[in-house]
């Protein structure tokens, strides 16, 4: 019999020594340093209105790749060019999800927009979509003449303002032109306020925006989600009502439209041809279309208005650089034209200021939020699975 009992105590060893080695290679996956959490509320006790430079006041003690916790949900934070390049080069296909949400699931229809859509084949192929038919140079360089008119008829109006001397809230006006922008390219034609909703078309927007960005307690709490204490659910459910009618609307104008007489096709339009046609080769109707017209509508309006309005603020502040720009200018185009998109390329001192405005106030500090697809190693650090991860830019 003591022939059976020695590779049977092979085995027990070989058992015992795989089982310790998993207990050894656990100990060693060390999540990134961070400040020490709260039971429950994690570090939510730490952050006021501004996020990002709470989050950057706190990195100063922890190093530039940072643990905390919302609540009972783990995140990562990023703070410097290296340690973005890890989550959004490197590592890219296990970092290029998003995490779901309120805002994502109901307004965005479960998440068939491109910001929030989950890593896989349909992220793929819409991506390739959105590339190749609606953001693509030609597409964009078809919608320069509407460009150049909505920005003529906004400087006619501030020229004629300045012959009366009259104010003018700049703010405002750049908002309409972004808005008038956005609606023209995406939907063909300008959208007014009492196109959406009681509050109208652009408060209805900011009210979207408003809502993407507040912290929603259900998302860092679970439990609490049936509670709605924040009334935060019901309010995403009442905006995806109006905007699934709005877009509805448009996309019905659209359909049996004739596009003879366009300047250019409108984004909708071909979304709708790409519908129609059966060309997408994969899953695509029209809650697709719904979620890729409101992801643009999102993405381009709110964005384009806060770097002008920042860059026209930094230019009013600092009269020595605003002098400069003007002199790039009368070098480049002179006094007697308009500036053209063209002439962009040799504003060269102009596209510095555009820049150093985006370092300054870039339009969404922490980006959207990504999710991790798997467990990862970043600088030695351990990354679960389902980590969610802030870019502080
Ligand atoms: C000054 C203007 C703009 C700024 C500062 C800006 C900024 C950004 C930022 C920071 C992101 C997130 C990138 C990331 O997480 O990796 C983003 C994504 C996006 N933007 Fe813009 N944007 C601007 C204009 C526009 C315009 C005009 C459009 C549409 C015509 C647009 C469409 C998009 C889309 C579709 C995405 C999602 C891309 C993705 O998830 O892969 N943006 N933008």
């Amino acid at each position: 019999m003591a022939f059976l009992w020695l590779p049977l105590a092979v085995v027990a060893i070989f058992l015992l020594l795989q089982k310790l080695q998993k207990k050894f290679s656990k100990k060693k996956k060390i999540l990134p340093p961070g400040p020490r959490k709260l039971p429950l509320l994690g570090n939510l006790h730490m952050f006021g209105d501004n996020l990002h430079q709470d989050l950057n006041k706190i990195a100063k003690k922890h190093g530039p790749i940072m643990s905390i916790h919302f609540g009972l949900v783990p995140v990562i934070v990023a703070f410097t060019p290296y340690a973005a390049e890890q989550f959004l080069k490197t590592h890219d296909l296990t970092f290029s999800s998003r995490p779901s949400n309120q805002v994502s699931e109901n307004i965005f229809y479960k998440r068939k927009n491109l910001v929030s859509a989950r890593y896989g084949p349909y992220w793929r192929n819409m991506r390739k979509l959105c590339t190749l038919q609606l953001l693509s140079s030609a597409k964009i360089l078809a919608f320069q003449p509407m460009r150049k008119q909505e920005l003529g008829i906004l400087i006619n109006f501030v020229k004629q303002a300045a012959m009366e001397h009259k104010v003018v809230d700049l703010t405002a006006k750049v908002g309409s032109l972004s808005a008038n922008m956005s609606c023209l390219m995406i939907f063909g034609k300008k959208y007014m306020d009492e196109d959406l909703g009681e509050k109208g078309f652009k408060a209805i927007i900011q009210d979207m925006l408003h809502i993407a960005a507040l912290p929603n307690f259900s998302d860092f709490f679970p439990f609490l989600r049936i509670f709605d204490l924040q009334g935060y659910n019901r309010r995403v459910k009442e905006l995806a009502k109006l905007f699934d009618e709005f877009l509805e609307r448009v996309i019905d104008e659209h359909v049996g439209e004739s596009n003879e007489q366009k300047q250019a096709k409108d984004m909708v339009d071909t979304l709708m041809e790409i519908l129609q046609s059966g060309a997408a080769e994969f899953e695509f109707d029209r809650r697709h279309v719904k979620a890729i017209m409101l992801d643009l509508l999102i993405a381009s309006m709110d964005t384009s208005l806060t770097t002008i309005d920042w860059i026209l603020t930094e230019l009013l502040r600092h009269p020595d650089v605003m002098k400069k720009v003007h002199n790039e200018l009368e070098q480049v185009v002179g006094k007697n034209r308009m500036v053209e998109e063209l002439d962009l390329e040799s504003l060269e001192y102009l596209d510095m200021v555009i820049k150093e405005c985006n370092r300054l106030y870039p339009a969404a500090p922490l980006l959207p939020p990504h999710e991790s697809i798997e467990d990862c190693t970043i600088n030695n650090f351990h990354s679960p699975k389902g980590s969610r991860v802030l870019i502080n830019i």
